[in-house]
This record gives C-alpha cells, sequence and structure tokens, in this order.
C-alpha cells in the first residue's frame, strides 16, 4: 500500500486580501505535496479559512456587506491566487461550513467535556483583538501584545475553561523526545519554553453576546467556542472527522505555521487531541515571515508586495522560484521588488532560459533526431533530503549547482564549434555531448517539477518533440 502523506496550511483569516506570506506558506506545502505524489505517495492537501473571526465582522460593515457575501468574495480571492500560483491543494475548508467542519468542531468538543476536561469559570484577563487570544503578562512587551503593538484589553466575563495545566508534563515529553517533530531547532525549543514558563487552564469559550459569530457550545448555546479551538480542528473535521471519516485515514499529519501561530500548534492543539484520545500531528514545520524592506509587510507601511502583481509581469513560475529558494524557510526574510529582480535576471533568465535556448538550439540544428530518453530519472537524493527536512531552498539550490556544471560543460567542451570541426572524432565528440546535455535538460526538468511545474513541462516537451520552447523567461529591464 502506498504510504499516506498528509500536508496542511495554517487555515487564513478572509479580513483582508491574500499577500506574500499566505503565498509563501502555501507554496512551500504546494511544494512537499507535489513531490509527495510524484515520489508515489497517497498525499492529500488542505487548505481553507478562518471565518469565524470578528475582524470579518468588522471588514464586512466597512465594505458595507453582509458577512456571507464578504467572505464569498475574500475566499475568491483566495482561490485565484492558489490557481494563478498554481497551487494543486485537495481541498479548501471553510470553518463556516456548516455541513463540512462543525459537526467535527462540536465533536471535538463533547470529547473535550467527555475527557472531563472544561468547566466553567469566571475569566478576567487582557485580551487582544488582533490575535484573537486572551495574553499573559508574561506574553506582553512594554505592556503591548508584542505580535500586533497594541496595549490588550481588561476583559471579565465567564468562559468555558480547558484543563491545558493537566497535559504540561505530557507534552513536555512529546516536544523533547520528537514524538512531535518540531523543526526547526529553535522553534521546538521555544515550545519548550512555553511549558517550562508554565501552562495555565485556558479560555475556550466567549460569551455569545461578546462574539455570536462562530459555533455554539454545544448544550450551551450562550455562549460561542473560542476561534482556536474551531479553527485548530479544522485540520481533521476537513479528513470527515465527526462525520463520515472519509479521508481520516490521512491523518496523522503534517503541519507547516508560520512562527507567530507556533503556541496554538505545538501546545493548544496536541493537548486538545490528548484530551480527545486521537492521534498527535507528526511534524510542525515553522517557518520564518516575509518582511520587505526589513520590516513586516502591512499596508499602513505600504510596503505591500503583490503576489498578482509580480505574477502577472513575470509569471507564475518565477514567482514559485523566488519564494522557494530566496526565501529562507526558517528565518525572516526580506521581499524587494529589486531582489526579486535581480534573482530573475541571474537565475532565470541568463540561468535556466539560456541554458534550455541554448541546449535545445545545438540539438535541432544538429541532432537529426531527438534524443532517447530512457528511464524517468528519479529526482536526486540530495533533494529528497533537504525536502524532508524542509530546506526548500537547498532543494532547489541544488537544480541550479546541476544547471551550473552543465553549463560549465559547453563552455569547456565547445560542442558549438567542435561540430564544425575537420575531424571527424571531434564531431562525434560534439554529438555525443550535445545529446548528454540533452538527458541532463531532461533530468533537471523532473527535479524542477514539484518547484516550477510548467517550466517543467515545457523542457519535458521541448526534449521529446525535438524542438526549441518559446522563451521561458523573457527580459525584463
Ligand atoms: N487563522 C489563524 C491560523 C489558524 S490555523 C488553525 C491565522 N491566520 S493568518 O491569516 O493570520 O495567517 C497566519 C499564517 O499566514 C502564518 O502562520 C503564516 O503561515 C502565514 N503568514 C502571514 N503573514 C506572513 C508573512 N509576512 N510571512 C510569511 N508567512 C506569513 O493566524
Amino acid at each position: 500500500m502506498a504510504k499516506n502523506f498528509y500536508i496542511t496550511t495554517p487555515i487564513f483569516y478572509p479580513n483582508a486580501n491574500p499577500h506574500m506570506g499566505h503565498a509563501y506558506t502555501t507554496l512551500s506545502c504546494d511544494v512537499l505535496a507535489r513531490y509527495h505524489r510524484l515520489a508515489g505517495h497517497d498525499t492529500y492537501f488542505l487548505t481553507g479559512t478562518d471565518e469565524h473571526t470578528e475582524k470579518v465582522i468588522q471588514a464586512a460593515k466597512e465594505h458595507n456587506q453582509d458577512p456571507e457575501k464578504y467572505l464569498e468574495d475574500v475566499v475568491a480571492r483566495f482561490k485565484n491566487l492558489y490557481k494563478d500560483l498554481n497551487i494543486s491543494y485537495d481541498q479548501f475548508v471553510r470553518t463556516s461550513d456548516q455541513t463540512v467542519h462543525w459537526p467535527g468542531a462540536i465533536e471535538m468538543w463533547n470529547r473535550l467535556v467527555a475527557s472531563g476536561d472544561i468547566y466553567k469559570g469566571e475569566y478576567s484577563g487582557l485580551y487582544c483583538v488582533g490575535c484573537e487570544a486572551f495574553l499573559t503578562e508574561k506574553e506582553l512587551v512594554d505592556g503591548m501584545c508584542p505580535n500586533h503593538n497594541k496595549v490588550p484589553e481588561r476583559v471579565t466575563e465567564e468562559n468555558y475553561f480547558f484543563r491545558l495545566s493537566k497535559y504540561a508534563l505530557k507534552l513536555e515529553q512529546i516536544i523533547s523526545s520528537d514524538t512531535i517533530r518540531i523543526f526547526p531547532a529553535a522553534r521546538k525549543n521555544e515550545a519548550l519554553s512555553f511549558i517550562k514558563g508554565g501552562l495555565d487552564d485556558v479560555s475556550f469559550s466567549r460569551p455569545k453576546e461578546k462574539m455570536s459569530w462562530g459555533i455554539p457550545v454545544p448544550g450551551d448555546p450562550s455562549q460561542t467556542m473560542y476561534i482556536w479551538v474551531d479553527a485548530l480542528s479544522n485540520y481533521i473535521t476537513a479528513l470527515g472527522f465527526g462525520r463520515d471519516n472519509a479521508n481520516m485515514r490521512f491523518w496523522p499529519g503534517m503541519h507547516v505555521i508560520g512562527k507567530d501561530i507556533l503556541r496554538f500548534h505545538a501546545i493548544y492543539w496536541p493537548a486538545m487531541l490528548l484530551s480527545a484520545k486521537i492521534p498527535l500531528p507528526h511534524t510542525i514545520f515553522v517557518h520564518g515571515l516575509i518582511t520587505s524592506g526589513g520590516r513586516k509587510m502591512s499596508k499602513t507601511l505600504g510596503n505591500i508586495v503583490d503576489p498578482f502583481t509580480v505574477m502577472n509581469e513575470y509569471g507564475t513560475d518565477a514567482l514559485r522560484y523566488y519564494l522557494a529558494r530566496q526565501v529562507h524557510p526558517f528565518e525572516d526574510s526580506d521581499f524587494t521588488m529589486e531582489k526579486f529582480k535581480e534573482a530573475y535576471n541571474a537565475n532565470l533568465v541568463n540561468g535556466l532560459g539560456n541554458f534550455v535556448a541554448r541546449v535545445m538550439q545545438m540539438a535541432v540544428v544538429y541532432l537529426k533526431e531527438p534524443v532517447e530518453i530512457t528511464k524517468e530519472t528519479q529526482p536526486d537524493v540530495s533533494v529528497v533530503a533537504h525536502l524532508d527536512a524542509f530546506e526548500i531552498n537547498k532543494a532547489i539550490d541544488g537544480i541550479w549547482e546541476r544547471i551550473g556544471h552543465d553549463d560549465a560543460l559547453i563552455a569547456t567542451k565547445k560542442p558549438f564549434s567542435k561540430i564544425k570541426s575537420d575531424k571527424e572524432s571531434e564531431r562525434d565528440e560534439a554529438i555525443t555531448v550535445i545529446k548528454k546535455l540533452v538527458r541532463e535538460l531532461h533530468a533537471i526538468a523532473i527535479e524542477l517539477a514539484p518547484f516550477m511545474p510548467e517550466t517543467s513541462e515545457k523542457i519535458k516537451k521541448a526534449v521529446l518533440n525535438h524542438k526549441k520552447p518559446e522563451n521561458l523567461f523573457p527580459r525584463k529591464e
């Protein structure tokens, strides 16, 4: 039986248009999903939107729309981004979907209750609207939420609580023993430090009058489920948990998240699963954030680089290339149009594009028939190892090293001039080199498939049909 591979993006807040950060997370998952499919694994790739946020209500009001209509529009924009970016997701889950998502979220709540882990209490805390979460004093920096630079509001209300404290020891064991592998190590340590700092029980619901937009607590409609309880469940409700379990064979899977939501994924979610007696995810990859000009991308700072604009001008695979190779998977990376253009010209126009054109030009002119491609080469083992460690940038680096090596072969062996030699041996040698280069091109195309699927197809077709492809990456000023 084929190995199962299940990968998830965070589900995004649809209170604004998708930006480069969303594109990055989703592209990383897409590369891995495509690679596992090519390796013959039974693969399932989930993404979606986290819709029960007060921010949606606010944004809808600002646009004079009702939330449902507003959400339809934003979700359509996310789906357009995925279409343009060639994202091969299998399912797009929406937490407002009462058929797909709600039954499992309710089942999850009921299981927490059955384990004796939910109790009612009075809550007084500091609530950050940006995080949609209560923050502890310890988490504040200069009295402000470090993610949103805002002073949280003091709120006192009746809530249901989850006995997170009960799971502290168990979570510590699970994380330190790599039962859940958290990458990179710095994030694993950060998760362990959350536990060492002490885990208090957490509020898992809010009064309906404060939060009406959400899933009612089973048996007590005066309370609404806290957004993170609702949201985290998506990773299994989408597979049929609480309904038909149709795709539950894919669980447990792997989560890809930004470093901003580590606590929820490394602490809350595993504790909920332990309480509900459901297997734990095997891996959590935590990537850095994309900045622009050294600062967080934001509308107010005016430094947003819009993925649609980049793709309209440079094409899908140019953006896929940039995100996969030039963005560091674990550290914060800066995205500016200057850097993008530099990489585009150096590595796509002059690098890959030029190499493909030169090789196929020689092949078409000097070889009478297409080069026979005997075997569908598998990706190089080093690519495999890097992808398994989520080192997407290193995996693709290897492909460019190969291109560089092959380019050097053209320069040293000079098949373009030897082919015109008077000596038959030199002409034969030139033919051998050109054939080798064409086979290399095909092998490179195969390695490129998870990263740049369209380009990969175009190169394969050029080789098999023995013709020069269209200009893959037009030069831009
Ligand atoms: N809805 C929650 C997640 C719930 S998951 C059960 C949420 N949504 S979000 O819209 O704010 O998306 C957060 C995620 O989007 C980050 O964890 C990250 O994966 C991605 N990114 C958002 N901004 C980003 C950057 N500037 N750079 C890279 N990724 C970023 O939190």
